[in-house]
């Protein structure tokens, strides 16, 4: 009875579900009614510092938490009603969240991200070098899986640059243990893991190096460098031990020029999480 009721629930909730997004659909696309007008864009402006800047940062940029609104580049539709909607309702799986604004509050922020955009400059560099150098040379797929392809240590990078501001992923690269990386949404994933670095001492003496994949106060679960899958009771263990550094290395200029960088970026930034 219980279950039957649940599953009427559910199905209710779906049709109201189906219903808002068909009567999204159904508007006709709106044009934002306050674009270019400076009241607005100031009103605008102080509403994002207010409620958005947390994780955008101040200036729309990217920051620690959320990628750059002024690039012109949109992974959810860059159309006013478009914007509008995202901002709204939310990106469901990510960091982003619903907001309660009123559609004015809603029109003024994006006449302020709009008056951003036009001064911004376009990442510069060549991703398909970009992307050479991250199959080859770069060894990022050694790691970091994109679309499929490449290794399980780091997190999969298949929507990072909808996820992710320039800023953070040029430290990320330069300076990994800046930030660990933290809430990323991986497609194959339901919870965010932290790629804690760690090193597990068995009572025997032998050394394990990796990532944790799931811990608690009795047992540790991790991948080691070589991707297998290990499974200890604490009790097994002489000793473990979770640098704040980490697993990355740091790729400093005299490894990868900032050039290569520059072009690194650039193919990050197409990465939003449907192959092109
Ligand atoms: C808790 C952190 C957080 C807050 C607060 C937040 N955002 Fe976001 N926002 C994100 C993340 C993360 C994404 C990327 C979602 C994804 O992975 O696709 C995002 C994406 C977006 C997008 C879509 C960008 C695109 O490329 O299509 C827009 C627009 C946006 N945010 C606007 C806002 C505005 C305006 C506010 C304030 C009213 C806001 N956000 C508050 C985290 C946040
Ligand atoms: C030895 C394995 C390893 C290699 C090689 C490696 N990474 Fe990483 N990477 C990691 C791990 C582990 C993390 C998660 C911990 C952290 O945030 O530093 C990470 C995090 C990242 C992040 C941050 C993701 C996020 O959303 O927070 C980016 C971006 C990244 N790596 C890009 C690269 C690029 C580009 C290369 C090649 C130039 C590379 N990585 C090479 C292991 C690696």
């Amino acid at each position: 009875m219980m279950a039957a009721r649940g599953a009427v629930c559910r199905w209710l909730l779906c049709l109201c579900l189906a219903a808002r997004v068909l009567s999204a659909q159904d508007k006709p696309a709106e044009k934002n009614p306050l674009a270019g007008q400076p009241a607005a864009i100031a009103e605008g402006r102080a509403i994002f510092r207010f409620t958005c800047s947390a994780c955008h940062g101040v200036d729309a940029r990217g920051g620690l938490r959320a990628p750059n609104l002024t690039s012109g580049v949109w992974t959810h539709g860059g159309s006013d009603q478009s914007v509008f909607n995202t901002i709204q309702h939310g990106v469901p799986g990510t960091l982003m969240p619903a907001n309660d604004l009123t559609d004015t509050e809603t029109w003024q922020v994006i006449a302020w991200l709009r008056s951003l955009e036009a001064k911004n400059e376009a990442v510069a560099g060549d991703a398909q070098h970009g992307r050479a150098i991250f199959f080859g040379d770069g060894n990022c797929s050694s790691c970091h899986m994109v679309f499929g392809k490449g290794g399980r240590l780091g997190p999969d990078l298949s929507r990072v640059g909808a996820a992710r501001g320039s800023q953070y992923l040029r430290d990320s690269i330069r300076e990994p243990s800046k930030y660990i990386a933290e809430g990323i949404t991986e497609p194959n994933k339901d919870l965010a893991q932290r790629y804690q670095q760690v090193t597990a001492i068995t009572l025997d003496g032998q050394r394990l190096s990796g990532v944790v994949l799931n811990e608690d106060t009795f047992s540790l679960q991790m991948l080691d460098r070589q991707e297998n899958v290990h499974a200890f009771l604490k009790s097994e263990l002489r000793q473990v031990i979770e640098p704040s550094q980490s697993l990355m290395p740091a790729y400093t200029p005299d490894v990868l020029s900032d050039r290569d960088l520059n072009d690194l970026l650039a193919y990050l930034h197409t990465l939003r999480g449907q192959q092109p």
